[in-house]
């Protein structure tokens, strides 16, 4: 059993957690998160501002966390970062932070890569959700269709050519007029939308395509991003258009995302299907994506909104996972900007 630190400041959420526990046997005993609301004024995240509110916050954030936890330093093995992707400036206030606190203490660092921290979120909520299963990651950021064979050995099978979905879901939150980040009003909007006024192509979702084809498992969404456009320019009165083109385009985008996974899910017979990222909020993609794998007998799970987005439970969750496989970092590492997740490797 190890107690374990998680921290994570990627982007615009400063978070720390603990756990508790080995191998897929773990207990989350505190999650910290605070989320960085200044973005919104500027319509997107400020590198610069993200940076320094990190610097404001890390403490006070990791000090709630052990609280919470009811555990003092003295009592961790091992302190897990993110180290990459992200912004820079912003992943940096965290390894130098997490660096100090492992340097003092004597214990491990561990490094972590943010995408893999978002695939092993829902594992902190299911215990089944677990390898061998199919990996959609749909964040702000990144759209990653991967066949998780076991923890730490990953295809890579398909990405996005061009725009995120959660970008994608964002830009069109802009153009409807929408506060950022837009997803989850475009999720509301659409509701109250009808489906039959606004047809979107559906971006890369040729239905002869053949497994080895390209654009099989890829992502394409600059394409539906500006048929939102055209729709939006071309509209007489945007304020009662609004809601059935949002209602179009989230039913284009989800029917891309559902059925590439379930392309993947079938080729490599799997018979769980987890998600993760941000846009894995969004009920309706969860909802479409369940109904569509029950018919081929596989299962469907998402984290709860607050595992979904930006967070520190996944982060000491993968680190747990490198820890246990003594994959300590030194104390040169490095915050990177991009960088593959490790054990991924092409189909
Ligand atoms: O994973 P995340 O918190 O940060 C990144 O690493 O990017 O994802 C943020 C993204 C944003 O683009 C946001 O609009 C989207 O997740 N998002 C949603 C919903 N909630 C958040 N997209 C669609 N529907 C939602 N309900
Ligand atoms: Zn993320």
């Amino acid at each position: 059993m190890s107690l374990i630190l998680g921290i994570e400041t990627s982007c615009d959420e400063t978070s720390a957690a603990v756990l508790e526990g080995s191998g897929d046997d773990v207990t989350q005993r505190s999650l910290i998160i605070l989320s960085q609301d200044v973005h919104r004024v500027f319509g997107g995240v400020v590198p610069e501002i993200a940076s320094r509110a990190h610097l404001t916050s890390i403490v006070p954030v990791v000090e709630k966390a052990l609280a919470e936890a009811g555990v003092t330093l003295p009592d961790l093995d091992a302190i897990a970062v993110t180290h990459a992707p992200g912004l820079v400036g912003a992943l940096l206030v965290g390894v130098s932070y997490a660096k100090a606190l492992a340097l003092t203490l004597g214990i491990p660092l561990i490094g972590v890569h943010h995408m893999e921290g978002h695939l092993f979120a829902v594992a902190l909520e299911h215990r089944d959700a677990v390898p061998p299963f199919t990996a959609l990651l749909v964040s702000g950021g990144h759209t990653l269709l991967i066949d998780v064979e076991a923890w730490g050995e990953y295809k890579l099978l398909g990405a996005t050519r061009d725009d995120a979905a959660g970008e994608a879901f964002d830009k069109v939150a802009k153009m409807l007029g929408l506060p950022y980040p837009g997803g989850r009003y475009v999720e509301q909007l659409a509701a109250t939308g009808g489906s039959t006024r606004f047809r979107f192509a559906r971006g890369m979702l040729r239905k002869n395509a053949l497994p080895g084809d390209d654009d099989y498992y890829a992502f394409s969404f600059s394409g539906l991003k500006t048929a939102v456009l055209n729709a939006v320019k071309g509209s007489a009165d945007l304020e009662s258009d609004k809601a059935d083109i949002a209602r179009g385009f989230q039913d284009s985008l989800i029917e891309t995302l559902v059925e590439k996974t379930a392309r993947a899910a079938a080729a490599f017979g799997r018979e769980r299907v987890v998600l993760g990222g941000g846009v894995a909020c969004n009920k309706t993609l969860v909802r479409a994506m369940a109904a569509r794998l029950e018919r081929d007998g596989a299962k469907v799970f998402a984290p709860s909104p607050r595992l979904s987005t930006d967070n520190a439970a996944m982060i000491a969750r993968a680190g747990l996972f490198r820890f246990e496989l003594g994959e300590t970092a030194p104390l040169s590492l490095a915050a990177q900007a991009s960088l593959p997740i490790p054990g991924l490797h092409a189909a």
